[in-house]
């Protein structure tokens, strides 16, 4: 069977899942307590600011223990939150055995020796890069230090929710812009520039949907935002794309100081437990978010590890390579069982079954697999899978083909 194109996702469903998705948008910006009598601010005994009765507590899953005595599992294996399979580095796991006598001491502020290292890397001044407690903590930089109440932000959906939540903190506008076939609408973005806009998040590869925006699609669209506006391209997935059609934004970075590259050490880097990524920017900005950030922001450990992960790229490519042998095989699969998928560039897989995302995501614990339930990424036929080692996803392929042979899907 050919490769199914991410267009042949069923239309129905995916205006369904648009519609549904923005009554989830309306539920979110109404209290999240009481919700139908909307009485939750009287109902607290200390008021929150405005904005943050808007947002709705960040739902984390059961963990992997509870989940496995709760199914009496001999194994179980997480592929739902896209982190790197094979784990970080050796040459990490070795500097954890030899180190960790200087914890006293506070880390390092500046960042120096990582900023150092980042910037030999990535080719750019040192002055043009930010830390944080992961990319998440830039995201909350950005939006702290450029929003104003009722100025715009604009972001797809469905794409990483942390660009509106952050937003809405801020007393800020999340201006949605729906995905078309699971990729950015660069022009509908465009369409809804206002006088209020301050920032744009483009997401590149985008979670939950793994896709990217062709490399002269984007550049177009950089040139088009007017230059008083900051283009966010984060870029947390890149190291997993293989595709020549994928646009390098850090050489554009001299010509458009509206600009921020986002990066992670916590995907293809395997560090997500220590919490480091960063910003790349024009000067004047990255000195702006410097103010705003805490004093000692990213710990001791996450700065070192980051250095000895950046300097192992034989590791990297090696992630690469393995990923990209995992996406293929996957894609085979899910073309032989007839269900159709997200073409993706990164190290997970938005996969349609055709049944409800979370019946799905159960039958699947229940076999030893914890995946994410498409339901509340908006995409209520999907799971998105976390592309794992070749045993994680023949194992992964036999669990779903069983669980659609017993509902008669496929
Ligand atoms: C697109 C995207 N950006 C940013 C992040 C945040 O990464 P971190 O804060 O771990 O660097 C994630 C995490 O899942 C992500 O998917």
């Amino acid at each position: 069977m050919k490769r199914l194109a991410a267009s042949t996702l069923n239309i129905v469903q995916i205006t369904s899942t648009i519609l549904k998705r923005e009554d989830k948008l309306t539920r979110e910006s109404t209290p999240f307590i009481h919700e139908e009598s909307g009485e939750a601010c009287m109902t607290l005994k200390f008021k929150t600011r405005e904005a943050v009765t808007h947002i709705a507590p960040y739902v984390l899953g059961k963990t992997l223990l509870d989940l496995q005595k709760e199914h009496g599992l001999s194994s179980i294996r997480k592929l739902s939150e896209n982190e790197n399979i094979y784990g970080c580095s050796p040459k990490v796991k070795q500097w954890f055995k030899d180190n960790g006598s200087d914890l006293f001491l506070y880390p390092d502020g500046a960042a120096v020796d990582l900023s150092h290292k980042v910037s030999g890397f990535l080719g750019v001044p040192k002055e043009q890069l930010v830390f944080g407690n992961g990319s998440d903590e830039v995201i909350r930089l950005l939006t702290r230090a450029y929003l104003s109440n009722g100025d715009e932000a604009i972001m797809a959906d469905v794409t990483f929710p942390r660009y509106q939540t952050n937003v809405s903190l801020e007393g800020g506008t999340p201006v949605i812009v729906p995905l078309e076939d699971g990729t950015h609408d660069l022009r509908g973005m465009l369409e809804l520039i206002t006088q209020k806009t301050k920032l744009i998040f483009v997401c590149n590869p985008n979670n939950p949907t793994g896709t990217i925006v062709g490399k002269k699609e984007l550049l177009q669209f950089i040139e088009s935002v007017p230059s008083n506006i900051l283009v966010v391209v984060d870029e947390a997935y890149m190291e997993y794309v293989t595709t020549d059609d994928y646009l390098e934004t850090l050489p554009l970075l001299s010509a458009f100081d509206n600009l921020i590259v986002l990066r992670t050490f916590s995907k293809i880097y395997g560090l997500a437990g220590l919490r480091v990524g960063f910003g790349v920017m024009n000067e004047e900005v990255a000195e702006q978010l410097r103010k705003v950030k805490d004093v000692f922001n990213v710990n001791t450990v996450a700065q070192k590890s980051a250095i000895i992960a950046l300097e192992d790229q034989a590791f990297i490519r090696e992630c690469t390579h393995k990923n990209e042998q995992g996406r293929l095989y996957l894609e085979s699969e899910f073309d032989r069982l007839g269900i159709s998928y997200f073409p993706s560039q990164s190290n997970f897989i938005m996969v349609d079954t055709g049944m409800n995302g979370d019946t799905v995501s159960y039958e699947l614990v229940k076999r030893g697999l914890v995946v994410r339930s498409g339901t509340l990424l908006g995409y209520p036929t999907t799971v998105r899978v976390t592309i794992g080692t070749q045993d994680d996803n023949k194992r992964f392929v036999g669990a779903l083909e069983d669980i659609l042979q017993n509902e008669g899907v496929s």
